[in-house]
């Protein structure tokens, strides 16, 4: 991908290096802290939102729907860890996609037309045509305010009250009641949130102090640090604090197709001091894993490195036990993350690119149980996923859910397909029995 204009792009990143930052080094700081303590084992982290944002999707009805899963979700997950959650959205910035191929060829009236890929909104445009498909340098300008506009009315949700947690009701989504969430889920997500607001009044009502700590519900921005200028052009020092700070997001993270070792990604990535995450494929050994991890984080230090793993289910009995042991062997201090999206494609017939939710299921519960047995820590999920009721993974609803056919009735996603609400609380489920039941044995012990 590559900008026509050398001196638009100049104007642009001049611009956006003089806006006010979107998050703050204070922020940042606190992150890296709850991330050390997850990587002991002492919380959970859920990551999740779109795998392309849209600046047309930066609409409220849109922006609350993300919140409100992942609130959800965070729930169930707290109930089966019994260990605070740590929210983050992939949000307010998710506007840069990696792509396999540079370009794009589409069968139009008879007639093969090849166009550059979508590189998503800071880009260029996902319409097909020349126009849209032109990279426009501006276009970082325009990604970086509407995610400040997503991250304000983040913020003042939440200082609202919107996510209280004793008033899940005001979380519940629209189309809730009638989605086709199972019966038997729908009770039990009720009877814990419920359970949760009784045991928050009861410790209010014995005066606990800690309970400020457990209803102040916060959530963080998260997004792949793949175009540069974007994130150079936020990256700033700030008073009374050693380092620089992207200040565009708080937990940026180097993609698959960008963690080469002597890449300009890991370059830029090693000189910020936010959390770091780093994808890590079925194709990483061991040794790379170590080099990598060396670049990134020479002194080992609590709450920076964030592994996230996206094997594929037919990869991770092979590939993730070895690199888990050497972290081990080398004191490694790593907060291990679930991705099970990214390594399952799947083509249909038609040659529609879904994903299969029994697959990313499959792959989760396989790296929890891998991690168990390698005295290892799974330490988050990492999901694609969005609270509107779109048909883009097949599956789900113990295998009566979205069918090949559905496909086409809402695909809305202009890149990854992403899990629907009722996938996305399954799934949520699933991973909270496995906790809940390794929390009962590791007691038991
Ligand atoms: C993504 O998270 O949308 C993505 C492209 O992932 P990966 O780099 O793991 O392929
Ligand atoms: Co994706």
């Amino acid at each position: 991908m590559v900008y026509a204009d050398r001196a638009a792009v100049d104007r642009a990143v001049a611009a956006l290096g003089a806006l006010p930052p979107l998050v703050t080094s204070f922020e940042i700081e606190k992150l890296r802290r709850l991330i050390a303590e997850a990587q002991e084992g002492k919380r959970f982290l859920l990551q999740g939102g779109d795998c392309a944002e849209q600046i047309a999707d930066c609409r409220p009805e849109a922006i609350t729907a993300k919140l409100k899963i992942l609130l959800q979700m965070s729930v169930v997950l707290i109930h089966g860890s019994k260990r605070p959650v740590i929210r983050i959205g992939r949000f307010a910035g998710q506007y840069a996609k990696p792509r396999s191929s540079s370009t794009e060829s589409r069968d139009i009236g008879g007639q093969r037309i090849s166009l550059p890929s979508y590189y998503g909104d800071l880009v260029n445009g996902a319409a097909f045509d020349d126009e849209s498909r032109r990279p426009d340098p501006w276009r970082l300008v325009e990604g970086y305010k509407h995610a400040a506009l997503t991250i304000n009315f983040v913020r003042s949700l939440l200082d609202g009250g919107f996510a209280d947690l004793h008033h899940p009701e005001y979380w519940e989504l629209g189309f809730m009641r009638h989605a086709g969430l199972p019966e038997d889920l729908r009770r039990a997500y009720h009877e814990m949130t419920e359970r949760l607001s009784d045991g928050l009044r009861f410790m209010e009502a014995i005066g606990e102090k800690s309970v400020d700590d457990l209803t102040r519900v916060e959530f963080f921005t998260s997004h792949e640090g793949l175009n540069l200028l974007y994130e150079s052009a936020q990256t700033r020092t700030v008073p009374r604090r050693q380092g620089w700070f992207n200040l565009s997001t708080h937990l940026p993270w180097i993609g698959e197709r960008t963690r080469a070792l002597d890449g300009a990604h890991v370059e830029y990535f090693r000189g910020i001091r936010n959390p770091v995450g780093i994808k890590v494929g079925p194709g990483v050994l061991p040794d790379e894993l170590l080099a990598l991890l060396d670049r990134l984080d020479p002194h080992n230090e609590p709450g920076r490195a964030v592994a996230i793993t996206r094997m594929g289910v037919a990869n991770i009995a092979g590939a993730l036990p070895p690199l888990l042991r050497a972290a081990q062997r080398a004191g490694r201090r790593v907060l291990w993350v679930c991705d099970p999206m990214h390594g399952n494609p799947v083509t249909t017939s038609t040659g529609r690119k879904t994903r299969s939710f029994d697959h990313i299921l499959r792959e989760l519960e396989d790296c929890w149980d891998i991690h168990r047995a390698e005295g290892s820590t799974l330490g988050g999920v990492h999901l694609e996923l969005t609270g509107e009721d779109v048909t883009e993974c097949i599956g789900g609803r113990g295998g009566n859910g979205v069918t090949e056919a559905d496909l086409s009735r809402n695909f809305a996603s202009p890149c990854d397909p992403r899990l629907n609400y009722e996938q996305s609380m399954e799934l949520a489920f699933v991973l909270a029995r496995r906790m809940g039941a390794a929390t009962r044995t590791d007691s038991a012990k």
